[in-house]
């Protein structure tokens, strides 16, 4: 901590124009620099700007990055606040309460803890794998308050460690600051994967270099869906999780009584460790005796291939990275999706079951779903859905872009 910088001790004054004084007092976190009509000095990432409507009255205190089109992260609006190491506890405690269910099952060692804006800490976000915890942030911006912040979180939490991750939009500005990824802010050194237990079930992440801060722990109940789907129908035996990661479907798949599965996955690393998690399952009788395989490539190419080999599944999963991260790309996305849907629903015989995901926020839910529907007719396939589900309680939303995840269950006819 002691490398790192410390915000200014002066505060710096924003006017804004009408439309964003209109989003901020409707509670929305992001301040956007075309929003900005005078700021009182030019600042550095992490510096505290308070913003104020055209009458000079206080609108929000946040987070200013000059270097991301996000200006300031709203840390608090309405009512002045004076930010400091107890603010940030009393924001972590918050987020605590609403994690209590889940830290009292003991088969479910990982969850998120903080999720930035929808807790409260804009572009800060905390996930917890058993004693390991993951401090991942989206903007420079935090790297001054990690004074204050760390400390609270070891007061709240007492983890083994505390690991250092940075998002993709951030990486540049952070390593400027020659802040390595992957450092540990606190407590013992990392080597290796850390386990964990979800709903039972083993997983080792690697919390330094794996996507995200290591695991996915936003699909949690819907690996417990399809696992309780495959365990309350014997007919769904064989199945395709394509875009597999780690493979944390394929398990809850095998665990609940799926003889064939095969992990789909560009990433070679991914799927070793796919395979590493199985072995760490061997237990479960249904893992044990699963035929397990991974599929190393592209999945746009495979699941064409798979269709030209006659391969057939009673259940395909579909979890794709976030295909739209801006606005622009919200066409190639919507077609991308559209040619998934198509190629995996051939795949799926008939009345066997297609689970579609979306990560992506640009992409509302009833756009995904007409476009997993269009797809799927181009196929000439009917769906016929059987639930859409959205968030986990760990993963609150509180504005419209935090709401990402969406998940289609169908039969496909
Ligand atoms: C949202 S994650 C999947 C998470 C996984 N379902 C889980 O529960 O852990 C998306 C995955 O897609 C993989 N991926 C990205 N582009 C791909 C492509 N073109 N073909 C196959 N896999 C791809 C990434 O390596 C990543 O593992």
């Amino acid at each position: 901590l002691d490398v790192l910088p410390r915000p200014s001790p002066q505060r710096m004054a924003l006017h804004v124009r009408p439309a964003a004084e209109r989003a901020l007092r409707l509670g929305h976190p992001w301040l956007y620099d075309a929003s900005i009509r005078d700021q009182s000095r030019e600042g550095r990432p992490g510096d505290l700007a308070v913003v104020f409507d055209r009458r000079d009255r206080f609108l929000a205190i946040g987070l200013y990055d000059p270097d991301s089109p996000i200006r300031v992260r709203v840390l608090q609006q309405g009512t002045p606040a004076t930010i400091s190491r107890e603010w940030f506890r009393e924001r972590i405690r918050r987020s605590a309460a609403l994690r209590r269910p889940l830290e009292v099952d003991e088969n479910t060692t990982a969850y998120r803890l903080v999720h930035g804006e929808n807790d409260g800490l804009p572009g800060l976000v905390v996930d917890r794998y058993s004693e390991s915890y993951v401090l991942k942030l989206d903007t420079a911006a935090w790297l001054a308050h990690l004074h204050d912040v760390v400390p609270a979180l070891l007061t709240e939490y007492r983890p083994e460690r505390l690991v250092l991750r940075f998002s993709r939009s951030a990486r540049e500005a952070l390593q400027r600051h020659g802040i390595d990824e992957g450092c540990i802010l606190a407590g013992k050194g990392i080597e290796g994967p850390v386990t964990f237990m979800e709903n039972g079930l083993r997983f080792a992440a690697d919390l330094v270099h794996g996507q995200k801060t290591g695991f996915f722990l936003d699909q949690r109940e819907n690996r417990a869906k399809v696992g309780a789907l495959i365990a309350a129908d014997t007919t769904l035996r064989r199945v395709l999780n394509v875009f597999a990661y780690t493979g944390a479907f394929s398990l809850y798949a095998a665990r609940a009584g799926a003889t064939r599965v095969v992990s789909l996955d560009v990433s070679e690393p991914a799927l070793q460790s796919a395979l590493a998690n199985f072995d760490l399952n061997v237990q479960w009788p249904g893992v044990a005796s699963a035929r397990h395989e991974i599929a190393a490539g592209d999945a746009f190419e495979l699941l064409g291939r798979f269709d030209e080999e006659d391969k057939r599944f009673d259940v395909v999963i579909v979890d794709p990275p976030a295909l739209a991260r801006s606005q622009a790309d919200v066409p190639v996305a919507g077609r991308a999706y559209r040619r998934l849907a198509a190629d995996a629903t051939r795949l799926v015989r008939p009345d066997g079951l297609l689970v579609m995901s979306s990560c992506s926020s640009r992409v509302t839910a009833n756009a995904f779903r007409r476009l997993v529907r269009q797809g799927s007719r181009s196929a000439g396939r009917s769906l016929h859905q059987l639930a859409q589900t959205g968030h986990p309680a760990d993963h609150p939303i509180t504005f419209p872009e935090g709401d990402y995840l969406k998940t289609i269950y169908a039969r496909v006819t």
